[in-house]
């Protein structure tokens, strides 16, 4: 520890035992003391909305969150909603689960969805679907998601924020006397198709490409509606046709890679030890493989949380948890204010 680390050290705990004689630490914190040997987020500070965990850097609230001037890991929690809303400040994007461990948050975005009637008249759309995660900690996870088009005959893509073309498919029509039996169990160009997506992409914007082409061979049993949404592979299962008829607005789950941004990679962030998001000893940094970058993890043999600083959560001993007396909790509170 650095000598400055030292001299705060000593002044919290001089602080500490002067405060200790004359303020015992209240129910409330004895009772978060106990709730966690491995507490995720710093303690002191709100790290749950609903069933959902937040660890830092992720926090509601002033102070709670890492700030780097890049706003995403600052969350909101809408505790008037049943079950608890989890947004991205700034953002306004649904989160229902975050990730230290794989470096991933789920989100959910709006399909698209266009519908005319047999006559080719115009019958309904979905409500807005395009999605900005601007200079956030989060990317669209390339591994994880595909764009997927539902419907025929049609071309479902979607453009960047300077609307250039990023990715897309054609989902063709076959007469259904003629159907394919695997095609109507998995999603492979008619009825339905997929496309993978590239790295480093952070503004989705869905369209539909409707093209009238006079080819009779596309044109027996087209669908009244198509869609197009960017989802979690693994959630997507082409085998409910029953996705072609419906005319409500259709939310699906997208997965993103977050990682802090404010620096490159991980030899840049080690010359700053200040803005360093690896606060535990014993963790290592990870560069970033979605976008510009580095991640935190535990080194082996170790788990807890490496956004943490010293006794702050931090990465524990796998087999020995330390055991910290109840009547330290207003230490281990005070301390972790000091070094701020
Ligand atoms: C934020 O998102 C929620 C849920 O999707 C929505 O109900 C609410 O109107 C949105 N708020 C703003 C300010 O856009
Ligand atoms: C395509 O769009 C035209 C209008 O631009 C409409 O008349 C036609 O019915 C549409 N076809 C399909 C299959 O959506
Ligand atoms: C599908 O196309 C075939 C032949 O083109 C037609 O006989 C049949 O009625 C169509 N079915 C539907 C549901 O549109
Ligand atoms: C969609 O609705 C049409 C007309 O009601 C029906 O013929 C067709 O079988 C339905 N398709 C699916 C996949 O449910
Ligand atoms: C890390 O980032 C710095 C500064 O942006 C750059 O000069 C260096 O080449 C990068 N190192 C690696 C391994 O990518
Ligand atoms: C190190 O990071 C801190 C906090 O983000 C910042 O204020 C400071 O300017 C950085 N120092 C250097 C040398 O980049
Ligand atoms: C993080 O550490 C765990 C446990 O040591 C290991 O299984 C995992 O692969 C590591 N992740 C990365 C991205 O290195």
């Amino acid at each position: 520890m650095s000598t400055i680390g030292a001299t705060l050290k000593t002044a919290a705990w001089l602080l500490v035992l002067s405060r200790l004689l004359v303020t015992p630490a209240s129910a409330q914190q004895q009772q978060q003391q106990r709730a966690s040997l491995l507490p995720v987020a710093r303690p002191g500070y709100r790290d749950r909305c609903g069933d959902i965990t937040i660890p830092y850097p992720f926090g509601i609230g002033a102070g709670c969150f890492r700030d780097d001037g890049l706003q995403g890991f600052q969350l909101e929690c809408d505790d008037s909603r049943s079950p608890p809303l989890l947004t991205v400040y700034g953002y306004n994007h649904t989160i229902s689960s975050l990730s230290l461990a794989t470096g991933e948050a789920r989100a959910y975005l709006n399909a698209l969805r266009m519908c005319y009637d047999s006559t080719g008249g115009f019958v309904s759309r979905s409500s807005d679907s395009y999605m900005s995660l601007g200079t956030s900690p989060y990317l669209f996870s390339a591994a994880k998601n595909r764009l997927v088009v539902l419907g025929c005959p049609i071309f479902g893509y979607f453009v960047d924020s300077s609307e250039y073309y990023i990715s897309g498919c054609v989902s063709q029509c076959r007469p259904s006397n003629y159907a394919m039996p695997e095609s109507t169990k998995s999603c492979t160009g008619v009825g339905c198709c997929q496309s993978a997506i590239p790295t480093g992409i952070n503004f989705y914007q869905p369209n539909l490409f409707n093209f009238s082409s006079g080819d009779p061979a596309f044109a027996a049993n087209v669908t009244g509606c198509h869609y197009v949404f960017l989802v979690d592979a693994d959630w997507f299962r082409y085998s409910d046709r029953a996705y072609l008829n419906r005319t409500d607005d259709i939310v699906v789950p997208v997965v993103l890679d977050w990682a802090v941004r404010n620096v490159g990679n991980c030899s840049a962030a080690k010359r700053n030890v200040t803005d360093y998001a690896c606060r535990s000893a014993s963790s290592d940094c990870v560069d970033s493989k979605n976008g510009a970058g580095y991640r935190c993890n535990c080194s082996k043999g170790y788990e807890g949380n490496p956004y943490g600083p010293y006794l702050d959560g931090g990465c524990n001993g796998r087999h020995a948890p330390p055991h910290i007396p109840t009547h330290l909790s207003f230490f281990y509170l005070c301390y972790c204010f000091m070094i701020e």
